[in-house]
């Protein structure tokens, strides 16, 4: 058997990890692994194949930065030369990023079977390019695995027959598994200085004990790409939490941009509490989290490990295709957006309160073995 897996966006690579491990028990498959080359810097790519021991991608389309249609076009022409040349039994997708999307609309015009790991997550939010690529990808796969129960039925609700879907749990938890002992292990102060964005390196930075800090991840367009919204959260976080505990905010790309443009970033980096890090390695924000007082974050892969290592997590978001980790189901995580008020309410409400950790049926750590098993039986 012969399998195509693709991968294009960070939060891919956690995720292909325990696949690329699990497909390696079947001496029969042959893996082709794709990067489709949508995030390239070091520290957005590489750094995860390294730590988390993935092997190089056979194949890197090389399709970098653009819009989302050129993002997703040039994947497309490029991806469809792949298929031609090797013609799969399957293409392997994950997540919701512009690859899962592409490629599997590609895989189905060529009439290869697509199966998509991560399947059923809905947000009901049209304006985020995420649910558009679920949505696309989900209609598309022949076998969707879903993290859990809600999203078998999301998928029920749209018609998809249950012979299609697999409950297999959440895949990035086994790469969590694997690795908390070598995140453990690393030193919270040496992890801030080490990653110090360029304009704050050499600078001191308070001391960071655990529990004695916030962290946060930021970098959605809805969060970060207008100033009526950006400028009165920094406000929030520059005169009130950094006030209380120092912040760890480790700064994607976008968002960096962003501050500049609207004239932010100098505030932003005065401020002694503020402790700016480059984006970081999966082993570093893992420790990050399990130090942290409080998560304030938009990406959905940490709402996953914050409901999993218990960390209370505020989600700049208005909705979350990821029910399952809201404190309301038992996980960590509260629904803030981006109005402050609502940030300063959950704040209060969250910050001194106890780590309380919660595993999801199936988020098991063994999610890839089931996934490879399904498919090799296919
Ligand atoms: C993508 C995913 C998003 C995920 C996020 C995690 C889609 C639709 N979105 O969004 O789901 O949460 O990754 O990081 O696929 N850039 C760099 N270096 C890189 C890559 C990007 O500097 O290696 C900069 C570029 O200026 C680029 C911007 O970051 O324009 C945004 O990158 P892009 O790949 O378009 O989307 P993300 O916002 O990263």
């Amino acid at each position: 058997m012969k399998i195509i897996s693709v991968v294009g966006a960070r939060p891919n690579f956690m995720k292909v990890a325990p696949f690329c491990r699990a497909l390696k028990a079947y001496s029969d498959v042959q893996h082709i692994l794709v990067h489709t080359g949508q995030h390239y810097d070091v520290r957005m790519s590489e750094q995860f194949f390294k730590e988390l021991d993935i092997p190089n991608p056979d194949i890197n389309l090389e399709i970098g930065s653009g819009s989302h249609a050129e993002q997703v076009g040039r994947t497309m022409i490029a991806f469809e030369k792949v298929l031609r040349a090797e013609r799969p039994d399957w293409v392997v997708v994950l997540g919701d990023v512009n690859a899962t999307c592409a490629c599997s609309i590609t895989a189905k015009k060529e009439h290869v079977k697509c199966a998509h790991i991560e399947a059923g997550l809905r947000s009901r939010d049209m304006n985020m390019p995420e649910e558009i690529n679920r949505l696309v990808t989900d209609r598309l796969s022949d076998l969707l695995f879903t993290p859990d129960r809600l999203s078998n039925a999301n998928l029920n609700a749209e018609g998809v027959p249950d012979e299609k879907i697999k409950f297999v749990g959440n895949i990035m938890i086994d790469t969590l598994e694997r690795e908390r002992e070598k995140a453990v292990a690393l030193d919270i102060n040496q992890i801030a200085r080490e990653n110090l964005i360029d304009e704050l390196f050499g600078r001191d930075v308070p001391a960071l004990e655990d529990r004695g800090y916030v962290a946060m991840t930021m970098h959605r367009p809805s969060n970060v790409d207008q100033r009526e919204t950006l400028e009165p959260a920094m406000r929030f976080f520059l005169d009130e939490v950094t006030k209380e505990y120092p912040m760890v905010w480790a700064i994607h790309p976008r968002a960096q941009k962003m501050l500049k443009e609207f004239g932010l970033w100098d505030e932003v980096i005065a401020n002694p509490n503020m402790i700016l890090v480059k984006p970081l390695g999966y082993h570093a924000m893992l420790r990050l989290n399990m130090g942290a007082r409080l998560f304030m974050t938009d990406s959905g892969g940490l709402q996953e490990e914050c409901c999993v290592l218990g960390t209370p997590c505020l989600t700049m978001r208005w909705n979350t295709e990821r029910p399952i980790t809201l404190m309301e189901n038992g996980g960590a995580s509260i629904l803030v957006g981006n109005a402050v008020e609502k940030m300063r309410e959950a704040y209060r409400s969250q910050i001194n309160a106890e780590r309380h950790a919660m595993r999801p049926e199936l988020w098991d750590g063994k999610t890839a073995e089931r996934i490879a098993k399904v498919l090799v039986e296919s």
